[in-house]
């Protein structure tokens, strides 16, 4: 269909000034009085739409187009003019109008403002309003961000597979995937090869938690390498930062120790929020007007600061300073519960926190062991109000110490064979870290559920669409 997209009369009102153009869209506002209709007509290619102005004097299409309801696909031709209201803003003075389908009154989106949680019913529409519209800009936006900050440092984008054998986090979340019989239990007493060995893969498979360890292999032959795709837990966690179905960028560097690893990791935010402030400028101004006041202003502060660096038994100590009744009792080696994690970025710090060297026992198994024997050098960022973004680590590169652990930990070695084949042939030191996308867009949005930064949110009992 001839026409141009709304972006570049925006963009340029000047140099389109007084030509006659075609354009399509769907009407967000529908209103008439005196002989004269008004259409804000949106087709996505901006944040903003355009007014179309049709006047029941000049164009004969008045009729039908004073009579079309929100929600209407349109398709209108006219001349570029400049705003009565506001010289700087064009609008149409439309001569022609054609409705290529009509949106009856039951169409959902009437109000000009409705809630988050009646939106999430109707995810297939909800793109269609101003917050959404502007959040998936965004996601695009961000998306774009973190592909140019790798790409320029010379890291090789990978593909791992969605569709494994091995539970990377050993936390038991994989989602089955399968082609047996649903209602056929396995036996008592029978083991997992036996079972699955006339299931599709002819072994027990499920949805990926993690690209860690097969980006792990591709480090250990082209260096720099990261991930960016969609990763899965069967988590039972109700909450608003958690889904089912989630995306993660996971870089995993060669040569890299921890502290390499926590300065790639600042970098990186720092560089992709930029991105996102000097791309999406109207979008931000949306976000920070209708859902986080100081939005803008609080992520610019962010790209200026220094994160803080924190051990994890000091930030044990500080809670326990702190004479906070937490929920969680606070001793060495609990794991931090967002309460915890809230404190230390917003009460003690008020910035960015990477909190490091973990007790290993709370971690897995893949991580460096630490020569005190206790902890492991991991590391999670912990941001003001979100928590925790990104959980990393130093890998453990010494075959023996790796086994012992899985050992510890009762994982089969025979599963991941190829994976201590990395520390057989050619082993050196390596780093990597996942960064929740999602986390990430909460964070940068000031919207507080990760329903409503996903396009088509899974969670826990929800998978409508
Ligand atoms: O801390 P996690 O579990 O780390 C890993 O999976 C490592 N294998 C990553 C690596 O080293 N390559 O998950 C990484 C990040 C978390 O910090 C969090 O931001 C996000 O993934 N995440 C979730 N986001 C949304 N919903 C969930 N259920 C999430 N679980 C983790
Ligand atoms: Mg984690």
């Amino acid at each position: 269909m001839k026409h141009i997209d709304i972006v570049k009369i925006l963009k340029d009102k000047d140099h389109f000034s007084g030509q006659q153009l075609t354009l399509c869209g769907w009407a967000r506002t529908v209103r008439s009085s005196k002989g004269i209709c008004f259409i804000e007509l949106n087709d996505g290619s901006a944040f903003r739409g355009i007014q179309l102005v049709i006047d029941e004097s000049t164009c004969p299409d008045y009729a039908l187009a004073s009579k079309q309801g929100v929600g209407a696909a349109l398709k209108a031709t006219g001349t570029v003019v400049s705003s009565y209201k506001n010289p700087e803003i064009p609008e149409i003075n439309v001569s022609s109008f054609e409705v290529l389908g009509e949106a009856p009154k039951d169409y959902p989106l009437q109000k000009k403002r409705h809630t988050l949680e009646f939106l999430r019913t109707i995810a297939h529409l909800r793109a269609r309003t101003n917050t959404f519209n502007a959040m998936f800009r965004i996601r695009s936006a961000l998306s774009i961000a973190i592909h140019r900050f790798f790409q320029e440092r010379g890291f090789t984008y990978v593909h791992t597979p969605i569709l494994t054998g091995s539970d990377c986090e050993g936390a038991g979340e994989m989602f089955r995937v399968t082609t047996l019989d649903p209602c056929k239990a396995k036996p008592a007493g029978m083991s997992d090869a036996e079972f699955y060995k006339d299931d599709f893969f002819g072994c027990k498979a499920g949805l990926t938690v993690s690209g860690q360890l097969e980006g792990e292999t591709l480090a250990m032959a082209l260096g720099k390498i990261y991930t960016f795709g969609p990763t899965f837990r069967a988590e039972n966690s109700n909450t608003a930062r958690h889904a089912a179905e989630f995306w993660q960028i996971e870089p995993e560097v060669a040569f890299a120790e921890l502290e390499d690893l926590i300065e790639l990791a600042e970098a990186m935010i720092k560089s992709i929020i930029s991105d996102v402030l000097d791309n999406c400028p109207e979008e931000m101004a949306f976000f920070d007007k209708h859902y986080d006041n100081g939005l803008v202003d609080k992520l610019r502060t962010l790209v200026q600061q220094d994160f803080v660096v924190l051990e994890y038994t000091e930030a044990i100590r500080i809670l326990q300073e702190s004479k906070v009744q937490f929920d969680y009792p606070v001793q060495w080696g609990c794991d931090l519960q967002t309460e915890h994690e809230r404190y230390i970025t917003e009460k003690v710090y008020n910035k960015p926190v990477f909190v490091i060297n973990y007790p290993a026992k709370i971690k897995s198994f893949y991580m460096k062991q630490n020569s005190d024997s206790k902890t492991v050098a991991a590391t999670d960022l912990l941001l003001p109000g979100v928590g925790e973004i990104i959980g990393g680590s130093q890998r453990e590169d010494n075959l023996e110490k790796l086994e012992r652990r899985m050992k510890e930990l009762n994982m089969e070695e025979e599963d991941y064979w190829w994976y201590l084949d990395l520390r057989r042939f050619g082993t050196a030191p390596h780093s990597g870290f996942g960064l929740g996308f999602e986390r990430l867009l909460l964070y940068i949005t000031g919207i507080g559920n990760i329903r409503d930064v996903a396009i088509f949110p899974r969670t826990k009992g929800n998978l409508q669409f």
